[in-house]
C-alpha cells in the first residue's frame, strides 16, 4: 500500500529559507508534507515526475485587496495561476468587514465593493462566510482602519473623538477575537487622512496583547516619505507591535532616488523594533481616480469608471483630448473610477526589490475592469524577469521573499517552508520558463511556467487551468499562535 497520497519526484526543491535548491522527492499525506528526500519507488498513491522543475512553498501574497474576491471569485485564478496559495487581505485601511453599509461608501472603500457587498456587521460573520464557501487559496485577514472609521463616524474629514475611538476599538477587538491577524491603515486616503498619529497609536495598542500586527499605506510616499516612515515606526514603538510598510515606493519625478534614503532608514529602525515591508515589481501604481496624481504622473490609464465603463483601458490624456477638456475635468467626469499611474523610477523599484527585507505583495485590484497587470503578473515577474533575466537576486532568494520571510513576518505557522510537518502548500514551476504575460495593454493573462499548485495538499491549479478545487482556509491568528507554541518555534 502506498505510504503517501502524492509524491513529487526528482524536482529541484527550493525550501523557502533561501538555501540552495537541491534535488529531492517531496511526499504529501493529507494536508501536510510528510517527507522530503530520496523516497522509495511507488510510495505515493499518485506520483508526478517533476524532473527539471522547481518545487517551492506556495507563494504568499502579502498585500491584497481580495476580501470580496475570495467569495465572489473563489477559484482565485489571478493568484493560483502565479503560484500563490495564501493571500493577506484587508490592506490599505480597507476591509470588507466589519461593515453593514446600506449606503455608498467613499473611495477607496469602493475598490472592493459596492454598498450591497458590505454585508458583514461583525468580522466573525465574514470569517464564517469564508468557512462556509472556501476559496482556492488560504486567506489571513487584516481589519481596515478606514472601514472602522466609516462605521464609527458621521464624517471622515476630522479626527475621531474619544467615544468614536472606543467604538473602533470594540470592533477591532471583535475582529481580533474572530481571528484577524492585525490592523491596516491607508493614511494617504481621504477617509483616514485626518486621523492623527495618536488615533492609530491608541488602536494599535489593542493589537499588542493579541500578538497582532499593524500594516500601513503611509500618509506620504512622495516628498515627505521619510516623515511617514518615522510616523510608522512611532506607532509600532508606542504600541509595541510589529509594523509592515505596504507597497514601499517613492512616487513623483521630483522624488526619484529617495529610496537611497528610505531603505537605510528602515534598516536602522529594524535594529530596535520589528519592521517589515513589501513591494510590487512595477513602476506604475494603481488606485482610485485622483486628480492630485495628474501633475506627478508620466501617464495615466483608466482601470474602471462607473459613468463611463468604455473608458477602461484608455489613457486619461486621450480621453481629455477627445472630450475637449482638461485632464482634471475628464477625471471628474469619470468619477467614481480607478486608474494606473506611472509615477516611479525603475531604479527605485529595483533598489526596493533588491533590499533583503522586502517581501512581495501584488496589491492587485481584482474588481477593476482593466486592472493593473500586477494582479496576474507580480510573482512570475519577480521570478522570471527580475531574478532570472535581470539577475537582481538568486532564484532561492526570490522564493524566500514570497514564502519563508512573509510567513514569519505575518505569523503564518506551518506555511512558507517546505519541511516535513508543514502544510502542503506547494508550487511547482519551470525556472527556465516562468514569466509574467499580463501587460498594461492586456492585463489578465495568466503567467507562463506554473505547472502545479497545491493548497493544503489539494491541486488548485494544474497545467494552465484552475482545477475547481477550493481547498483554501480562513487562517485564524489564535490557531496559528497555538501551533507555533506547540511546535516550539
Ligand atoms: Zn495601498
Ligand atoms: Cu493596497
Amino acid at each position: 500500500m502506498a505510504r503517501y497520497d502524492l509524491v513529487l519526484r526528482g524536482g529541484q526543491v527550493i525550501d523557502g529559507t533561501g538555501a540552495p535548491a537541491a534535488t529531492a522527492d517531496v511526499a504529501i499525506a493529507g494536508d501536510r508534507i510528510a517527507a522530503i528526500g530520496r523516497l522509495p519507488a511507488e510510495s505515493g498513491g499518485a506520483e508526478i515526475d517533476v524532473d527539471g522543475l522547481a518545487v517551492a512553498p506556495g507563494f504568499i501574497d502579502v498585500h491584497t485587496h481580495d476580501d470580496r474576491a475570495l467569495l465572489s471569485r473563489p477559484d482565485m485564478a489571478p493568484k493560483v495561476s502565479q503560484g500563490v496559495t495564501t493571500v493577506i487581505a484587508g490592506n490599505c485601511g480597507v476591509s470588507l468587514a466589519p461593515m453593514l453599509a446600506g449606503r455608498p461608501l467613499p473611495p477607496p472603500l469602493d475598490l472592493i465593493g459596492s454598498a450591497e457587498h458590505f454585508r458583514f456587521r461583525r468580522f466573525a460573520d465574514y470569517v464564517a462566510a469564508l468557512d462556509a464557501a472556501p476559496a482556492a487559496t488560504n486567506a489571513a485577514l487584516l481589519v481596515g482602519h478606514s472601514t472602522l472609521r466609516a462605521n464609527a463616524m458621521d464624517r471622515l474629514d476630522r479626527s475621531a473623538s474619544e467615544r468614536e475611538i472606543e467604538a473602533m476599538r470594540e470592533r477591532l477587538a471583535e475582529a481580533l477575537e474572530a481571528g484577524a491577524i492585525g490592523l491596516s491603515s491607508g493614511l494617504w486616503y481621504a477617509p483616514a487622512a485626518a486621523a492623527p498619529p495618536a488615533e492609530l497609536e491608541t488602536l494599535a495598542k489593542t493589537l499588542h496583547p493579541a500578538g497582532a500586527i499593524y500594516a500601513t499605506h503611509m500618509r506620504d510616499e512622495g516628498a515627505h516619505v521619510l516623515d511617514s516612515l518615522d510616523e510608522t515606526f512611532d506607532v509600532g514603538r508606542v504600541a509595541e507591535v510589529p509594523v509592515v510598510i505596504s507597497h514601499h515606493k517613492v512616487a513623483g519625478k521630483h522624488n526619484f532616488g529617495l529610496t537611497r534614503r528610505t531603505l537605510p532608514r528602515i534598516e536602522a529602525a529594524m535594529a530596535t523594533q520589528e519592521i517589515g515591508l513589501d513591494a510590487y515589481p512595477y513602476i506604475a501604481s494603481s488606485t482610485v481616480l485622483r486628480e492630485d496624481y495628474i501633475a506627478v504622473s508620466l501617464k495615466i490609464l483608466v482601470t474602471w469608471s462607473k459613468p463611463h465603463p468604455e473608458a477602461a483601458g484608455r489613457e486619461l490624456a486621450d480621453l481629455a483630448r477627445d472630450w475637449g477638456m482638461s485632464q482634471e475635468a475628464a477625471c471628474a467626469r469619470l468619477q467614481p473610477g480607478g486608474a494606473i499611474y506611472f509615477t516611479m523610477d525603475e531604479a527605485d523599484v529595483r533598489r526596493v526589490l533588491a533590499f533583503e527585507h522586502t517581501m512581495i505583495g501584488s496589491d492587485g485590484l481584482p474588481h477593476d475592469s482593466h486592472p493593473h497587470p500586477r494582479l496576474w503578473g507580480t510573482f512570475a515577474r519577480v521570478l522570471g524577469y527580475y531574478s532570472r533575466e535581470e539577475k537582481l537576486f538568486a532564484l532561492e532568494e526570490a522564493v524566500r521573499r514570497m514564502t519563508g520571510l512573509p510567513a514569519r513576518r505575518f505569523g503564518l505557522t506551518g506555511r512558507g517552508l517546505l519541511a516535513p510537518g508543514a502544510y502542503a502548500d506547494v508550487t511547482v514551476f519551470d525556472p527556465a520558463r516562468i514569466i509574467d504575460r499580463a501587460t498594461f495593454a492586456d492585463p489578465t493573462m495568466p503567467a507562463a511556467g506554473i505547472h502545479l499548485v497545491l493548497v493544503n495538499g489539494q491541486p488548485a491549479w494544474r497545467d494552465g487551468a484552475a482545477t475547481g478545487a477550493r481547498p483554501g482556509r480562513a487562517l485564524r491568528r489564535q490557531q496559528m499562535q497555538q501551533e507555533a507554541r506547540r511546535s516550539g518555534s
